[in-house]
């Protein structure tokens, strides 16, 4: 299969990224980079997630940022804005606060589920299925996610079979695509192309998406091997930022800026611009107070303190 001529980025920073942040980032600061994220050119930002605050506290403003967006004149038209529901009471409440693009979140590997969610990967699809028809009724887009589909944090290997197994029922459930965890950035170009072999041999690829961490450095060579099947959706964050708080070890997503500079050398649109995206970056790590993961960013930062000084 050959290379996608357009590729669509689904920037997940607000969300991955600030759920696992030990600081609290105020809900005003996430409107802000959202905002800057849409100026940027992103036109799908997860924005956040409605899960049990008591589990991410990070998250527990999603009501206030979703209906700052969807009901408050702080959206942009055209841009998406998808939030996490793990179940019918998230969907309901991002429903009220004005969600027309929700995610559910599945697992491959039977600990991390229950570490995750509270529930075996069955008792998740089943509390999905109330979701999907409220879904349905609403007509609300589901996007599926699946964990731990290059390696658990608990149990080591994952088959791809397992992940098959789990993204055909979503897509069965009525996702309209499915992304493809490597929640603790585990994978290699090896074990992402055998995943892609079978799952490609089963799904249209235009079904599929990918979510590299990138603990392992990894993240860039197994979106290239991904894109060489024919995806051409992927999951990045602003800056790098990432990682799931129930994944002891992951680190950030790959950084939408590194994403966005290896597809610009490749001649494949995002309709994305880097130079936003590094003051997007620049904006929420100042924030934090810390300097930027992405590599791309801090070279483009230091190129240009070099030319401001020239
Ligand atoms: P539970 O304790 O099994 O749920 O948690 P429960 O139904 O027994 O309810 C217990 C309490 O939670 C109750 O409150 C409920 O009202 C409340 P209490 O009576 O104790 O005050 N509750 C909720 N509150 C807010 N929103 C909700 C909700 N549901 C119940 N939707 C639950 C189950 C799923 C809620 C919990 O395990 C949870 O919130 N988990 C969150 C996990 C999470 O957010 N992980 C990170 C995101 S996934 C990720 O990062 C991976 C990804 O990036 C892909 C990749 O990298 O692989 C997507
Ligand atoms: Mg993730």
């Amino acid at each position: 299969m050959s290379r996608p001529r357009r590729v669509s980025l689904v920037e997940v920073g607000p969300r991955d990224g600030l759920q696992n942040e030990a600081q609290p980032v105020g809900t005003e600061t996430k409107l802000a980079l959202i905002d800057r994220l849409a100026d940027a050119g992103l036109r799908d930002i997860e924005a956040t997630a409605f899960v049990s605050p008591k589990w991410v506290p990070q998250m527990a403003d999603h009501e206030a940022v979703l209906r700052a967006l969807m009901r408050e004149g702080r959206g942009r038209e055209g841009v998406r804005y998808p939030v996490l529901t793990p179940n019918l009471k998230g969907f309901e409440s991002a429903l009220a606060a004005g969600a027309r693009d929700v995610a559910v979140f599945a697992a491959a590997s039977e600990r991390f589920s229950q570490k995750n969610i509270n529930c075996s990967i069955a008792e998740s699809l089943d509390r999905f299925a109330p979701l999907m028809d409220a879904a349905a009724t609403a007509g609300v887009g589901v996007r599926g996610y699946v964990s731990c589909v290059l390696g658990c944090p608990f149990e080591g290997e994952v088959a791809p079979e397992q992940v098959l197994r789990v993204a055909e029922r979503l897509l069965e459930m009525g996702c309209y695509e499915v992304s493809l965890g490597d929640t603790i950035g585990t994978g290699t170009a090896g074990s992402t192309a055998r995943l892609f072999e079978l799952l490609c041999s089963r799904i249209p690829a235009t079904r599929l998406a990918g979510h590299f961490h990138d603990t392992y450095g990894q993240a860039l060579a197994n979106l290239l091997t991904a894109l060489d099947f024919g995806i051409a959706r992927f999951d990045t964050s602003v800056g790098g930022l990432g990682g799931c708080p129930y994944a002891p070890g992951a680190t950030g997503n790959v950084a939408t800026e590194d994403v966005v500079y290896l597809l610009d050398g490749l001649g494949i649109e995002t309709g994305v611009s880097l130079d936003a995206l590094v003051d997007a970056a620049g904006f929420i790590y100042g924030a934090l107070g810390r300097e930027p993961v992405a590599r791309s960013t801090r070279a483009l930062r230091a190129r240009r303190q070099r030319e401001a000084q020239a």
